[in-house]
């Protein structure tokens, strides 16, 4: 099955399998970007939901890498450019399913990561990436690499709008409390710059960070509105050079509370700076590191070997990702009940571990041989309840 552009002219798609009441899934089969177009359109249904637009809150997208080979389920081998037409459209329609606090995951390896990496740069903005993420798929090595032995691929994190981001990569390890030096009544904590430290942001790249607070030094008190006894305070570098703020000026009246004016010493003498009073509470856990390794969240060995468990004496699916690496995505960037997509779902690890941890779901797949060889199995073990529609103006 080659990667095809979507269908011109009318395309269709009409339902094979309904169900009655809740469902938390659609399976489409059928091509990505006619699918996109017809979910936002309103002409496929979004489970429990009314429309796609603005409702998705996490993509994760495993596109074949055109790496020049071909697998036995889907071909890997296209034009560069027709590769990366393709990829543009079908980025700007999955960013119009973003909400405003969502999150895109394109996982790639070295044979388009950089073109993907600058054409995420043009469809989201510089601004919106999160991390490029190293995963770790084969720990040993691919030793029939001709120079190095290939270990790992990549996942590019954009935001949908880095400002309303919602995001919580949390590793399983406690933080370490003596991060935490200060204390006051309500325990120990520690101050963070409220200036992005940053230099990628500043006024030039994100003008609408660059503003004044109000603050005073006396009591430690900050605003975003002006106050008796309040001098005006705007986010500077160490060198005097204009900064931005993390925190919009909206974010900054919910949570005045958290922060603190406080008197600084720099190069130009004595001024009002802004901190956020970080928390220490029980339960905090460390920021999980932009290298996952494969003990962590598996390899393409362990996400075969989970298949065959699950689907004992078929031909496995060629690549799947591992189930880990999706429980520990969506783990960061949803919640139960809201909506994961992906419109590449090959075997279906995302549909299918977004279906265990409680999200609903869209999965998009081209090949209407891998759906009923390993996504509807698949989906069907794990006791989902979910529609299937097909687009009928592809004849595969
Ligand atoms: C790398 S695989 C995805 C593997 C998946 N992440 C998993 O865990 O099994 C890529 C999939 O994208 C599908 N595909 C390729 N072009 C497509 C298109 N235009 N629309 C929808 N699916 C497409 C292929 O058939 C293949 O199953």
């Amino acid at each position: 099955m080659d990667w095809v552009e979507g269908t011109s002219g009318v395309i269709r798609f009409e339902a094979e399998r309904r169900a009655e009441g809740n469902t938390t899934g659609l399976l489409v089969r059928g091509e990505s970007a006619d699918a996109l177009r017809a979910l936002l359109d309103g002409e496929l249904p979004v489970p429990e939901d009314s429309g796609l637009r603005g409702a998705v809150q996490a993509v994760y997208i495993d596109p074949p890498y055109n790496t020049g080979g071909a697998f036995a389920d889907y071909s890997d081998k296209v034009d560069h450019e027709l590769w990366l037409g393709m990829l543009r459209e079908r980025l700007h329609l999955l960013r119009e399913a973003l909400t405003a606090s969502g999150t895109l995951w394109l996982h790639i390896d070295d044979s388009e990561m950089a073109y993907a990496k600058v054409l995420l740069d043009e469809v989201f903005g510089r601004e919106n990436l999160v991390s490029a993420i190293v995963v770790e798929n084969n720990p040993k090595g691919r030793q029939l690499g001709k120079f190095f032995a290939g270990s790992h691929d990549h996942l590019l994190v954009y935001a949908r709008d880095i400002r309303t981001v919602r995001l919580e990569p949390a590793s399983a390890e406690a933080v370490n409390p003596a991060d935490f030096p200060k204390s006051d009544e309500r325990g120990p904590y520690r101050l963070l710059p409220l200036r992005n430290t940053n230099k990628k942001f500043h006024p030039g790249s994100v003008p609408t960070m660059h503003y004044g607070l109000w603050a005073d030094g006396a009591t430690g008190r900050v605003a975003a509105d002006p106050f008796e006894g309040a001098i005006e305070v705007f986010p500077v570098f160490g060198d005097g050079s204009s900064a931005v703020w993390r925190w919009s000026a909206a974010l900054v009246r919910e949570r005045a509370d958290e922060l603190l004016a406080r008197v600084v010493r720099g190069r130009g003498g004595e001024r009002l700076d802004v901190f956020q009073v970080d928390r220490l509470h029980g339960e905090r856990k460390k920021k999980l590191r932009s290298i996952w390794s494969a003990a962590e969240v598996g390899s393409s060995d362990s996400a075969k070997a989970e298949l065959k468990k699950v689907l004992p004496g078929r031909q496995i699916f060629a690549t799947p990702k591992p189930e880990p690496l999706l429980r520990r995505v969506l783990e960061a960037a949803t919640e139960p009940g809201e909506l994961v997509l992906d419109c590449f779902a090959g075997s279906g690890t995302t549909p299918v571990v977004a279906e265990r941890m409680g999200r609903r779901w869209i999965a998009v797949e081209l090949s209407s041989a891998t759906v009923d060889a390993h996504l509807l199995p698949r989906l069907e073990h794990e006791g989902a309840r979910f529609e299937v529609w097909r687009e009928t103006s592809l004849a595969r």
